[in-house]
């Protein structure tokens, strides 16, 4: 485990290139793997969470090489995968699980173990499990929740699910299934949450319909091989948007990032809190794609709705550090599914705020902060998490006296490059 001293800085500006978004680097690879012929990757994230995507899909049979700054995918359609003769690791990543439950299902003949590191085996899968089974899946899942768990893939058929978790990982899971299950499936309920699988299924020449109330598509449908560019990931992005409304003097721009709004709740929560930031799309299809531009501004505290959050959910970490900077109070509502991330993180952010000094109350679905409080350096516990050693990483930055960042090394899972970035903006 290694440990990162952050200090207090008087500067942060630049231009940082931001690695590609994740759940789109997960869905390239995997639409790759099921077209037949080879899919052309661009700006594809480099980082834990992809790897064991790679990973597992290579010990499918998929062929996966990077050449140029391109990544090329040999997939030979979905019933080519072939079994893996190992347990198939899924690391730290919640998307390569879910999505690997989804598509496996539905292969006849495939039989493949799934698990992943500490915190993974810690996270429900039954709520993707039920809807799979429903269609026919046959999913042995430790203590009925958990991964380590064995699918043994088997025909399905089409069904109607309605979702009650706003989760993308679930959503895709089922839609993964509905391709190789016989008939047509509708999923509705709560289908608001990123739709990069919807977008991009239609761009690898699958047939879906999305509506703000439905989801249907038909079984049996093949994928075209494609040429994908993965913008620059919004999530990501955040870590330096809300350091600039932090640092007065901060002025940051950045360019192709995915502002597909399902993805964009955060821009929309600086806004209400008057922040000056500027976005401008430089292109649609099959993600928007544009250009971030913001400068330090005093910002007022605001309340975070349940209908808010799939949209943001990622960012929320960091929006509780930036609350303690903001005038007056910032709630957020409707967002117990923070619990049941890479740890939980209602916990992880109120037990480092309060380790700096600062106030805030927990609630089974979010948390009260009042702001402005003066942060102290302190020692930091990131749990493993990566949003969590970024966002405390960014707190650091404006707190008297240094702090050290615990288990820093896990910004590798979405953002090997952060404390580099880190220096260059603020040196
Ligand atoms: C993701 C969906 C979200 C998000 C995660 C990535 C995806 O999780 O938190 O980082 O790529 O589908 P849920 O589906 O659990 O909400």
């Amino acid at each position: 485990m290694s440990n990162r001293r952050v200090g207090q800085v008087s500067r942060l500006q630049g231009q940082p290139k931001i690695p590609g978004d994740k759940s789109i680097s997960h869905r390239s690879l995997i639409f790759g793997a099921l077209a037949k012929g080879t899919t052309e990757i661009h700006h594809l994230l480099e980082s834990g969470d992809v790897q064991s995507t790679a990973s597992c899909l290579k010990q499918m049979g998929v062929e996966i090489e990077k050449r140029d700054q391109k990544t090329f995918v040999k997939g030979r359609g979905i019933s080519s995968l072939k079994s893996p003769t190992e347990i198939l690791d899924c690391g730290n990543s919640g998307t390569t699980i879910r999505l690997l439950m989804g598509l496996l299902s539905g292969i006849e003949g495939m039989k493949a173990s799934l698990t992943g590191d500490q915190s993974l085996v810690k996270r429900p899968m039954k709520r993707v499990a039920a809807p799979l089974r429903e269609m026919g899946a046959k999913i042995e899942l430790t203590n009925q929740d958990y991964a380590p768990f064995t699918v043994t893939g088997t025909k399905l058929k089409g069904t109607h699910y309605h979702l009650k978790i706003a989760s993308a990982q679930i959503k895709t899971a089922v839609i993964l299934a509905a391709l190789s299950a016989d008939g047509e499936t509708e999923i509705t309920g709560e289908i608001q949450s990123r739709d990069h699988t919807e977008r991009m299924l239609g761009h690898f020449g699958v047939k879906i319909e999305a509506t703000p109330t439905a989801i249907k598509l038909k079984g049996g449908q093949e994928f075209k091989a494609s040429v994908m560019n993965v913008p620059g990931d919004p999530s990501t992005a955040a870590f330096w948007l809300a350091a600039a409304c932090m640092i007065p003097g901060a002025k940051i721009e950045l360019k192709n990032i995915s502002l597909n709004p399902t993805r964009i709740g955060f821009i929309k929560v600086l806004e209400r809190m008057g922040a000056k930031i500027e976005t401008h799309i430089t292109s649609v299809g099959p993600e928007p794609i544009g250009d971030i531009r913001i400068v330090y501004a005093e910002l007022r505290g605001v309340d975070v709705k349940a209908e808010e959050i799939p949209s943001l959910i990622d960012e929320l970490p960091m929006l509780a550090v930036l609350a303690t900077q903001a005038q007056g109070m910032t709630r957020v509502f409707g967002a117990e599914e923070l619990r049941v991330k890479e740890t939980d993180r209602i916990e992880a952010v109120a037990k480092n705020l309060r380790a700096m000094g600062a106030k805030i109350e927990t609630t089974p679905d979010g948390y009260i902060v009042n702001g402005k409080q003066a942060l102290q350096g302190a020692e930091i516990e990131s749990f493993h998490d990566h949003r969590i050693a970024m966002a405390f990483s960014i707190a650091a930055l404006v707190a008297n006296g240094e702090s050290l960042i615990k288990g820093s090394e896990c910004v590798q899972i979405s953002y090997p490059e952060f404390f580099d970035t880190l220096t260059e903006l603020t040196s």
